[in-house]
């Protein structure tokens, strides 16, 4: 008979998704432009299960049973178009082509349209997960026509990984919806990231911990309400010694943070639509500043001023490593309730129709992100399925308001120091601000009407206003012409 499903792309991630459907018991087209590479994957796994290896695109394509089912795995951008461009003369009207790459939304938003108007479904997905991922049980976001998801969301929801007997596999929304769930989940991993980088530091520089005594408090941090992979895999990375060196590894690797694009992205995407994603954009920012060696090198020959005194004593010392611990969760809570905004604002914007409640439950496992916290998130939505900040749920506001004074405190520490820690204090600030009964934004729209009659509105009164500045300082109604 004919394949179920087919993959073309055959690097490692495309690969690894091949043989876990494979491992489902599917019949599996394989195909990859330089052909060996089908042959290899033939010859090392070709027992794992039903390979049917191609080595033209024809041939792949003449393999696979109706309506076809073409998963392509191959970097995203241009090399995508490439791919679809040889495959459509060869599809039919219902075939379904899947993108797995981190394709950006906007690009899925347009082959989506291009595919309708030719008969042929297009399904951008977001893949979590790294190679593993892809091998044993990713996280997977399928976006596209739901139709298509009725023919291919019972193939990705077998080789997805379950969580409590829950696939981590949904649909997620028309055209670009996937993809773009895939980029925030991006972006909230960089989040992540920057924010246990900063905890790390701070513990490092103000109490002087060793990176494998740092280990074991990243594992017992995972043993709580943390417990996550991004903190599992960093006392693992932070216990690592180096083969040749026999130093701590985080000693001798390059200290500039390098990325292929997506969390840039995710801070472009919230620009536009008007999200504070502070937490996201201060861990790009903080990857571009560790990667401006140049400029790094310059001050530190100039040597510019700090502050002096590096280490914590006595009780500046006491209680710190979980002070660090609940700063981190609170700012980990910040950056979750940001980054689901901007789903929730792009969701609007493109009406795509997003149940938040979902992407927390299948974030749960597979991914890079995943956590027990998701599972707080889910319960969260499933309370209240229009909340307007995740900080409104009972369980996240007493959990950020048991943590505030630590946060605090870390903050100051950080500050006082001269230990950078931009994801910990722009979540605070982040926090804080909404918290505002007033916001000095009056002062700055006191200002643009100043310089350039940009009006403004008043508490007590309907209307746009504008003060004659240069006049005798009276009020102008603005907005009383269409009346
Ligand atoms: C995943 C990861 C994956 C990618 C990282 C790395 O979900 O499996 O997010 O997509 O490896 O995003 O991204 P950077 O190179 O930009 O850090």
């Amino acid at each position: 008979g004919l394949a179920d499903v087919g993959v073309t792309g055959l690097a490692v991630m495309g690969r690894n998704l091949a043989r876990n459907i494979a491992r489902h018991g599917h019949a599996v087209a394989v195909h990859n432009r330089t052909a060996s590479r089908v042959d290899e994957l033939v010859a090392e796994h070709g027992d794992e299960g039903d390979f049917r290896p191609s080595h033209s695109l024809e041939d792949f394509v003449a393999s696979l049973a109706k309506p076809r089912r073409v998963i392509i795995m191959v970097k995203a951008g241009k090399a995508t178009d490439a791919v679809i461009d040889e495959l459509v003369p060869l599809l039919e009207e219902g075939d379904i082509v899947v993108d797995a790459g981190n394709a950006h939304y906007e690009d899925t938003r347009r082959r989506e349209h291009d595919l309708r108007e030719r008969g042929l479904h297009f399904v951008g997905t977001g893949v979590s997960g790294g190679e593993e991922g892809a091998l044993e049980g990713p996280s997977i976001m399928p976006g596209g026509s739901r139709e298509s998801y009725e023919a291919l969301g019972p193939i990705l929801e077998d080789i997805a990984v379950d969580v409590d007997g829950t696939p981590c596999c949904t649909y997620v929304g028309p055209d670009g919806a996937g993809h773009f769930v895939k980029m925030v989940h991006n972006g909230i991993e960089y989040a992540d990231m920057q924010l246990i980088a900063e905890a790390y530091d701070l513990l490092r520089q103000g109490l002087d911990l060793s990176p494998a005594q740092l280990a074991d408090v990243f594992d017992e941090w995972n043993e709580g309400d943390l417990e996550s992979f991004l903190v599992e895999i960093t006392a693992r990375v932070l216990r690592h010694e180096d083969a040749s060196t026999g130093k701590p590894f985080v000693d001798v690797v390059v200290d500039q943070a390098e990325q292929k694009g997506t969390g840039r992205w995710t801070v472009q995407s919230a620009l536009d639509l008007g999200v504070p994603v502070t937490g996201i954009a201060e861990a790009v920012f903080a990857r571009a500043l560790s990667g401006a060696a140049g400029q790094r090198k310059a001050v530190l020959d100039r040597g510019l001023a700090g502050p002096s005194g590096g280490r914590l004593e006595g009780a500046d010392a006491e209680g710190f490593v979980d002070a660090v611990r609940q700063a981190l969760y609170a700012s980990k809570v910040v950056a979750y309730a940001q980054g689901f905004d901007q789903i929730t604002a792009a969701s609007q914007e493109y009406g795509w129709d997003i149940d938040r409640g979902m992407m927390a439950t299948i974030w749960r496992g597979g991914c890079i992100i995943r956590a027990r916290f998701l599972d707080r998130i889910k319960q969260a939505y499933d309370k209240d399925q229009h909340l307007a900040s995740l900080l409104l749920d009972d369980y996240f506001a007493e959990a950020v308001a048991d943590a505030q004074d630590a946060w605090r405190r870390v903050v100051a520490t950080a500050v006082r120091l001269g230990v950078p820690a931009p994801g910990f204090s722009s979540a605070l600030a982040y926090y804080d601000g909404l918290r505002r009964d007033r916001l000095p934004a009056a002062l700055v729209q006191g200002l643009r009407d100043l310089f350039g009659a940009h009006t403004y509105r008043r508490v007590d009164a309907e209307g746009t206003y504008h003060v004659l500045w240069s006049e005798d300082g009276s009020e102008e109604r603005q907005d009383t012409q269409d009346q």
